[in-house]
């Protein structure tokens, strides 16, 4: 299957590996890469010269495209993408701050600058910020999400109606949900809580064990007066809501957020203390899959039912 998103980014599969703090580096994007489709590595939890590293071994590991994903919010973001300038990944993924910042310096370099966005508004903006591509995130989806908590199935076809660019459908994890937002309009997946189940993923494997055994009901958005972020419900996040039930101020919250509270949860393991972020599709993920099956088996799932959509 060829539509602007496997051209744009050159690969064999419209399934973009989402950039994740802690659990994407050069490992996982590679083999994701290797596999056909399109890997990310995820520079927000990584010191300037680690994401220099990571460039480099990803470019080591393989001759396919891969991307960077870069969160404007990153306090040294200059130096990312200073880096970024120097090390030329050919595909960067921008979220969490303005497109109009950066897209047209990295485009100068002739890189594919994709914007990851919550709303159709936004989305118009990246356009007009000269983006290639949108990420449009649901509000199932794990990590930091949209205030408006507009859900996929109406993002998706919203998105759609308001730029010519292709749209990219986050939240999902299975080749089902990949065909039903190709139905809605989309012309790829970007997928991050799956890949988190994967042996390359950097996350620590008690968090891993906890994706694979999450159930329905096991995530909220979590920290709205701060930057919203869809968790896995943990002491941690006990902690944020009776904070709030008590009328906690954002200072409050920041201190008790505190400083590395995701490295602790995600990467650490510790299950309790940290902050785990995660998508409603951990429902979804019944076991930890090396990278490559994980792509193969989405893709096989969507081909197969684009044979016969219904039932
Ligand atoms: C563990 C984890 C870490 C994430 N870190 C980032 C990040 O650093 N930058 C970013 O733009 N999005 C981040 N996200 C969001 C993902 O890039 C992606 O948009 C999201 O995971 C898609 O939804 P899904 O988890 O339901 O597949 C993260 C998500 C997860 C689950």
């Amino acid at each position: 299957m060829q539509n602007r998103v496997t051209r744009l980014f050159n690969i064999d599969y419209p399934i973009i590996q989402a950039g994740m703090i802690w659990a994407s580096g050069w490992r996982l994007a590679s083999a994701v890469s290797n596999a056909g489709a399109l890997g990310l590595i995820g520079s927000g939890s990584m010191y300037p010269d680690a994401l220099r590293e990571h460039i480099q071994k990803c470019k080591a590991a393989t001759n396919r495209s891969f991307g960077v994903n870069v969160p404007l919010i990153y306090p040294d973001i200059d130096k990312h993408i200073e880096i970024i300038l120097e090390e030329k990944p050919p595909i960067v993924f921008t979220s969490a701050g303005n497109p109009k910042t950066w897209t047209a310096r990295l485009k100068e370099q002739g890189i594919t600058v994709v914007h990851v966005v919550s709303s159709s508004k936004f989305a118009f903006k990246a356009q007009e910020a000269g983006c290639d591509a949108v990420v449009a995130e649901g509000f199932e989806a794990g990590g930091h999400n949209g205030r408006e908590e507009t859900t996929t199935m109406v993002l998706i076809p919203a998105v759609c109606d308001a730029v010519n660019i292709p749209v990219i459908a986050g939240g999902i994890a299975t080749g089902r949900q990949m065909l039903a937002a190709m139905v809605l309009g989309a012309e790829g997946v970007q997928i991050g809580s799956r890949f988190v189940a994967s042996p390359e993923a950097s996350s620590h494997l008690k968090f891993k064990d906890l994706v694979i055994a999450a159930q329905e009901g096991d995530t909220q958005v979590s920290l709205k007066q701060l930057t919203p972020v869809r968790m896995m419900k943990n002491k941690f996040f006990a902690a944020v809501q009776e904070a709030e039930q008590r009328g906690a101020t954002a200072a409050q919250l920041q201190d008790l957020l505190g400083r590395g509270r995701a490295k602790k949860g995600m990467f650490d393991g510790d299950l309790d203390e940290g902050e785990l972020e995660i998508g409603q599709v951990s429902a979804l993920i019944k076991k930890i899959q090396p990278a490559a099956e994980i792509v193969k088996e989405i893709w096989n799932e969507f081909e197969t039912l684009l044979q016969q959509p219904l039932k």
